[in-house]
């Protein structure tokens, strides 16, 4: 392997703790796009079929890149383009190294990320810290983490996620940190995303070799889980919430999906809209990257099935309540600072008020409501720290709209409605405070 001609300026640890490397768009919580339920094939078959999940290749790949573009993603922000456990050849190559799967990227995966850099994205690969890749059982990079960095900085990788599948009597932390200080000594700026479901509180240690780090399981487009993925997420202590290039990762966002996308862990999607619109607001106020996987091509249902993508046959396309949901561009700012992650703010029992300070000194608030009835939420300002008497300019982010301004208490008088299991999200902004 060639050694790569320039340094990084900031391997060591800054003052803050955090860990910047000088991979690009990690300051923030990444935004993005993964292949994990959105290349799929043989889907939607029928209901007793077992989709494919996870598979993808040069044309598939090259096409998503394009409908990244289309469908919106780019123009809203998102930048990061990943592939999940779907690339890998099953076997390494001669000299030992990872090599693309050798049918469906006959060229290897250089051009393949060559072409997405050529398209302005941030290009990140998977692999596994153990003997084998979690669903599609390819090579895990135990005993290669010298080769498999050297390997992703030839050909360009931006970011590695590193799964936790197959590590019998393997210690996350030792682990983690030996892969990040093969990632660095490549010389190339590479963000490190470790996934081992939160299970070693990485939040604890994770700053000092990550860029990010899954804090829970795998997130499946179900109600229940959702709601899980959110209350463990709000268990982390505020000191470790997330902070620049240290996020706490809640796992994919499966906005939207229902029987189009590939089944995630043999669930098919039921989400109403009031559901994924909870899902969308907490990633974003929580700081968590948001990492969209869902299909960003409609292929006629045959090729669909047979996994031919072709550009005859597919056009990009996303659906109405994943543009609704995924492209508020509103929304997506309050994820989209350096600000520390957002916080619980007032727990009321059935539902629950977070926080997160953004960098103008406005303050995004989410009303959240995980019961199954409807709550009635209200917030005295003096939760933000505002002194009594503050007048405060509210904005519904979702409805993109100036709600009335108030003083002291929003709304000024009565509650407003919160759906069961939804969220309403606002930016509350300090206009004059009173001066006695
Ligand atoms: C694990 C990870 C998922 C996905 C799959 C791929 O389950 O947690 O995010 O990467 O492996 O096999």
């Amino acid at each position: 392997m060639k050694p790569w001609p320039f340094l990084v300026f900031s391997l060591g640890l800054r003052p803050t703790d955090c860990y910047d490397n000088g991979a690009p768009h990690s300051r923030k919580p990444p935004l993005g796009w993964s292949s994990w339920v959105g290349l799929g094939r043989q889907w939607p078959g029928p209901e007793a079929q077992a989709p494919e999940f996870d598979f993808c290749d040069e044309e598939s790949v090259k096409l998503s890149v394009d409908a990244f573009h289309e469908v919106g993603l780019f123009d809203a922000g998102y930048r990061h383009f990943h592939l999940d456990d779907c690339w890998a050849d099953h076997e390494r190559n001669a000299s030992g190294f990872l090599q693309a799967d050798r049918q469906h990227f006959p060229k290897g995966m250089k051009p393949i990320v060559d072409y997405a850099h050529s398209k302005g994205l941030t290009f990140g690969l998977y692999t596994c810290a153990g003997t084998y890749t979690c669903v599609g059982h390819r090579p895990g990079s135990k005993g290669h983490f010298r080769e498999d960095a050297a390997v992703f900085a030839e050909w360009g990788v931006d970011v590695v996620k590193m799964d936790w599948c197959f590590t019998d009597g393997m210690q996350p932390e030792p682990t983690y940190t030996a892969f990040s200080e093969a990632l660095n000594a490549t010389g190339r700026p590479i963000h490190f995303n470790m996934c081992e479901w939160g299970r070693a509180s990485p939040w604890t240690w994770g700053p000092r070799v990550a860029q990010s780090w899954r804090a829970t399981g795998d997130h499946v487009p179900l109600w229940q889980d959702t709601k899980k993925v959110i209350a463990q997420r709000s268990q982390i202590p505020a000191a470790y919430a997330g902070r620049p290039f240290a996020w706490n990762d809640m796992d994919m966002l499966e906005t939207g999906n229902y029987r189009q996308a590939a089944h995630a862990n043999g669930k098919t999607g039921n989400m109403t809209s009031v559901e994924y619109r909870t899902e969308v607001s907490m990633w974003a106020i929580l700081a968590s990257p948001m990492i969209v996987t869902t299909p960003l091509l409609n292929c006629s249902k045959t090729d669909q099935i047979a996994g031919n993508f072709t550009s005859g046959s597919c056009r990009p396309s996303i659906t109405p309540l994943q543009k609704e949901l995924l492209l508020n561009k509103e929304v997506i700012a309050v994820n989209q600072v350096d600000t520390p992650a957002g916080r619980l703010l007032k727990d009321a029992g059935s539902w629950m008020a977070y926080s997160r300070d953004l960098p103008d000194g406005s303050v995004a608030v989410a009303f959240y409501n995980p019961s199954d009835s409807t709550a009635d939420a209200s917030l005295d300002l003096s939760a933000l720290g505002w002194a009594s008497g503050t007048m405060a300019r509210v904005r519904d982010l979702w409805a993109q709209k100036e709600l009335p301004q108030t003083r002291d208490r929003f709304p000024s008088t009565g509650f407003v409605e919160v759906q069961a299991h939804g969220t309403l999200l606002y930016r509350f902004s300090k206009v004059s405070e009173l001066i006695v």
